[in-house]
């Protein structure tokens, strides 16, 4: 009788153990399939409804700040600009475009310096020991960096067969193009954002889009706004987050400013090789639920070297969400 019992409550038991884990199951595909769901959604939605429900941006200060108190006397000069009594005449520079007229000034003193990817050297003592300061420090050589100049070029490592390849860019998708900064090393942000607008055909490129995630670097406040300003016309725009929102949510607040049909998020550190938006875009209007990865290359922190694998080392990956 005993026994009988004990085996009548562990057959219960059982059952009740069965039963749960059987709940765990369905819950668990339930929530799969709101996954799917989900993402299905995301995906035919269009982009501008779809960004409204991301809510990143709470903190943005959507503003690109005027600089302000941004006039500074570089001399008080008479008509032959010699400094006299006082017959003078005020001469006034904007204190941004000034010192950005001394950072284009530093990248002529070694003329074609990593120009092609190549490897470059500083001269200068001084400069070579702050490199080397800023190499083990932040990892990079940012005073090497201020050497080369904005628009430096990188050689073409395609294959041969994707040089001959050619695009109707009138029928492709536009692109916003999407750079999250924070305390990035100035002359590297800029470089990057001159290396995008070179290598994108015009029509492709509607926007780049900077995003300051909070950075304390001054370099990268006004004096970034005025070479914006006064470079890149109005095809660069700066979003400054009050608070650092962190990677992932800096691109969704970008994101939400874009006006383009793609979403091109790259970092604020790249160089794009000649024709690097064509084939991306190309497969997106192929298929519009597509999400790419272009194959990156390493540009080296030291010397600035551009190091391809070469074509040979054929590329295809799978990403697993
Ligand atoms: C970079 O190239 C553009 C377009 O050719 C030119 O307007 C600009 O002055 C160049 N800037 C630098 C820093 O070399």
């Amino acid at each position: 009788m005993i026994s009988l019992r004990r085996n009548f409550l562990s057959k219960i038991l059982l059952l009740v153990i069965v039963f749960i884990l059987c709940i765990f199951y369905i819950r668990s595909l339930n929530n799969l399939n709101a996954i799917s769901a989900d993402r299905t959604k995301f995906l035919n939605v269009p982009q501008q409804q779809r960004l409204v429900q991301l809510d990143a941006a709470d903190s943005i200060d959507q503003q690109i700040q005027e600089p302000q108190d941004n006039q500074i006397i570089i001399g008080l000069v008479n008509e032959n600009n010699k400094v006299e009594g006082s017959k003078y005449k005020e001469k006034t520079i904007n204190k941004y475009e000034l010192e950005i007229l001394r950072d284009l000034k530093k990248q002529q003193e070694i003329p074609n310096l990593g120009a092609n990817g190549a490897i470059a050297h500083l001269r200068d003592p001084d400069d070579i020991a702050e490199g080397e300061r800023q190499l083990s420090k932040i990892a990079l050589n940012e005073e090497l960096s201020n050497h080369i100049s904005y628009n430096r070029s990188i050689p073409d490592a395609r294959h041969p067969a994707c040089r001959k390849k050619s695009y109707d860019i009138s029928t492709l998708p536009t692109t916003s193009v999407i750079i999250i900064f924070f305390n990035e090393p100035y002359s590297v942000l800029v470089r990057t954002v001159h290396s995008v607008i070179n290598t994108s055909p015009e029509r492709l490129l509607k926007e780049v889009i900077l995003v300051d995630d909070g950075s304390s670097n001054i370099e990268l406040k006004k004096k970034l706004d005025h070479y914006v300003k006064t470079r890149f016309n109005d095809k660069v725009k700066v979003l400054r987050l009050k608070n650092r929102l962190g990677l992932i949510r800096a691109r969704l607040a970008g994101a939400r400013l874009a006006k383009a049909d793609v979403l091109v998020f790259l970092d604020a550190h790249c160089e794009c090789v000649v024709d690097w938006l064509q084939p991306l875009v190309q497969r997106i209007k192929e298929k519009r639920t597509s999400v790419l990865v272009p194959i990156i290359d390493v540009i080296e922190a030291k010397n600035f070297f551009y190091s391809t694998n070469g074509y040979e080392n054929f590329q295809v990956s799978l990403f697993y969400t």
